[in-house]
């Protein structure tokens, strides 16, 4: 990191961002294997906050990986750098007062951790999108775990990747257990308890 670079504060602070935006700003980080439900109980619950004319914005993996993260691939390493850019993204975000919500696999707990210190840890909630694996295979919403057996792809996480469940999640949703709207509602319950 070159040190001879000085924070400059803003005039416009993230507190005065946040109150013109009259919302407590929060990041939602959502983990879970390919095919869990993240994208898609993501978008209910980024529908549901406009629904309350919250402000907010949807980080999801595919879409950051086509612009932002073009660049790496799904080596442990490629997937730490793509984990550090969304959760100093996130954190922009959170500066600019919005409810931002981030939807990756985040495979790696320390990652997970590493993102939680960047973003700051009062300002995350961890969301555990919990389907098992053979659930996920079964579904195959992109048809990626069939090419992956096949050995097309390769690292592909749940495979020949590794994926760490969170050991203690904020919030810990079992996708067979609840549908998209019960999901959402889970999560917006939490916020609500925090008073958010
Ligand atoms: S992460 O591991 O770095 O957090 P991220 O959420 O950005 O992953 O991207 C995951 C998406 O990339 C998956 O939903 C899937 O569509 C696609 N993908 C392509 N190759 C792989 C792979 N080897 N492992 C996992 N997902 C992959």
């Amino acid at each position: 990191m070159n040190t001879d670079l000085v924070f400059h504060p803003t005039a416009v602070t993230p507190s005065v961002r946040a109150a013109a935006k009259a919302q407590t700003p929060i990041v939602i980080w959502f983990t879970g294997l390919s095919g869990a439900g993240k994208s898609t109980i993501a978008n209910g619950l980024e529908q549901a906050l406009l629904g309350k004319s919250r402000h907010t914005f949807l980080l999801d993996g595919d879409n950051v990986r086509l612009g932002l993260c073009r660049d790496l691939g799904f080596s442990d390493q490629d997937r730490e750098e793509n984990i550090r850019r969304i959760a100093e993204v996130s954190k922009l975000f959170l500066d600019a007062g919005l409810i931002t919500i981030a939807s990756f696999i985040s495979p790696f707990r320390q990652d997970r951790s590493i993102a939680r210190d960047i973003i700051g840890r009062d300002s995350f909630i961890e969301v555990f999108i919990d389907a098992p694996l053979l659930e996920c295979e079964k579904r195959d919403p992109k048809g990626l775990y069939k090419k992956a057996r096949a050995g097309f792809i390769k690292n592909f996480t749940g495979i020949d990747s590794l994926y760490e469940e969170p050991l203690s999640p904020d919030i810990h949703i079992d996708t067979f257990k609840n549908n998209i709207e019960q999901s959402v509602q889970i999560i917006l319950d939490h916020l609500e308890q925090r008073g958010l």
